[in-house]
């Protein structure tokens, strides 16, 4: 069996102005608040400069999110704004002006302490609510899907969740389980995803990893020398979306103010929840469910449905939607935690190394030949890749770093 990955090359992009809610404005917003949190340090932007000159391409960053809050994962970026915008509303303050410490001093702490929230996840969102609600001194319910690990459960007990259940559904079917609850007990739902009626929260979710994208920029820029680069190929991993659909806004509009190309977008997804691709193959311009049985290492990707939020974002400026076997990601793991030379070592996580892992594969092996051509790789290629997140499920890790679980074909 040959190396392959399933792709959809998008020729309807538009050159419309990009996303005006992911804006490098709004993104500073955002970043302040974060810049306030105590625990708040930047991550990494690691370059792998043997493999890119090994590969042929000028540049690969990985922007390094395994360190990110303690938590192993970028998803506390995207709770902890949705939950300061929250608190925000409900006690009249100013999300421009208002830091971290503030919400959690004297001040503010009897009117805080009554708030409950409430999540779906399969592991580092729900991780993200639980921590930030744990800081601020507040309750978090957690609820995950079945067939969740146990060390992903502990790891959000852990975070600080009050509560943390796997229960015996779908992501899908735990997110409106959970909507439902919310409403009978008064609690306010943190969810990535949008539904009617339900659209504020998961926008801000969406633009709480714009603080990722500016940081990735940042550090390419300075790296590059040149504070107007910009990288030509962008890898996002998606599970409802609201990660890569709030990076990829946000790199649009960077693009556009530098007055350089816009990258080149590809939406990451594994074969069996590839709703992006899925929808893609369709291709009518509507949001249809993923068609796969829902089995993935890559649990943070598995997700059936995209984010209505995000889809305008990410139908307009992605150009490419791949969907690929668990074996890309595991083999983008052993990559990133064997580098070549003095590259520097990535920790990577079955979801945080998909994008890279997908990279890697079209860059490196000749079945993919056709589409590392239409994507326009040269000796120019500036590629920028996220690790979303570390080794959170550590005993897989290990089967598939140290073992080789899940081999290329
Ligand atoms: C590690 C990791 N990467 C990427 C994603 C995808 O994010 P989104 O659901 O916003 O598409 C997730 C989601 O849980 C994740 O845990």
């Amino acid at each position: 069996m040959a190396v392959s990955i399933n792709y959809v090359h998008n020729k309807n992009i538009s050159a419309a102005p990009g996303p005006d809610w992911l804006t490098i404005a709004a993104g500073a917003e955002v970043r302040r608040l974060h810049e306030s949190m105590a625990a708040f340090a930047p991550t990494e932007l690691k370059s792998l400069k043997n493999l890119a000159k090994q590969l042929g391409v000028r540049a690969i960053y990985v922007k390094d999110e395994s360190t990110r809050f303690g938590l192993k994962a970028f998803k506390a970026l995207g709770a902890s704004w949705a939950i300061t915008r929250v608190i925000c509303d409900k006690l009249g303050l100013d999300y421009r002006t208002i830091t971290f410490d503030e919400l959690r001093s004297e001040k503010y702490r009897e009117a805080i302490q009554q708030m409950v929230f409430a999540s779906a996840t399969d592991g580092n969102h729900g991780k993200g609510v639980a921590w930030t609600a744990h800081e601020l001194g507040c309750q978090a319910y957690i609820f995950m899907p079945r067939g969740t690990v146990e060390a992903r459960r502990a790891a959000i007990v852990a975070a600080g969740a009050a509560e943390c259940t796997i229960t015996d559904m779908t992501y899908d079917d735990t997110v409106r389980m959970v909507a439902k609850r919310a409403e009978q007990e008064g609690w306010t739902v943190v969810q990535d995803t949008s539904w009617e009626g339900y659209e504020v929260v998961p926008r801000h979710i969406a633009e709480g990893y714009m603080t990722m994208a500016a940081e990735s920029l940042e550090s390419l820029r300075e790296q590059e020398g040149d504070d107007k680069a910009m990288p030509t190929h962008v890898f996002l991993q998606a599970g409802v979306g609201a990660m890569a659909g709030g990076v990829a806004g946000y790199m649009v509009n960077a693009a556009d103010e530098a007055g350089k190309p816009r990258p080149v977008i590809s939406v990451v997804e594994p074969n069996e929840a590839a709703c992006f691709y899925d929808t893609a193959v369709i291709g009518d311009g509507e949001r249809h469910p993923a068609g796969g049985n829902a089995t993935t290492i890559m649990a943070g990707l598995n997700c059936g449905e995209i984010a209505p939020m995000v889809w305008p974002v990410l139908r307009d400026f992605s150009s490419f939607y791949l969907a690929m076997d668990d074996y890309a990601a595991a083999e983008g793991m052993r990559q990133l935690a064997h580098p070549i030379g003095d590259d520097p070592v990535v920790v990577a996580g079955e979801s945080g190394a998909s994008g890279f892992g997908a990279a890697r594969l079209i860059l490196a092996h000749e079945e993919l030949k056709a589409l590392r051509e239409e994507m326009g790789f040269d000796e120019n290629s500036i590629i920028l890749l996220y690790n979303t997140e570390g080794d959170t499920d550590p005993e897989n890790y290990r089967r598939i770093v140290d073992e080789g679980a899940y081999p290329l074909p």
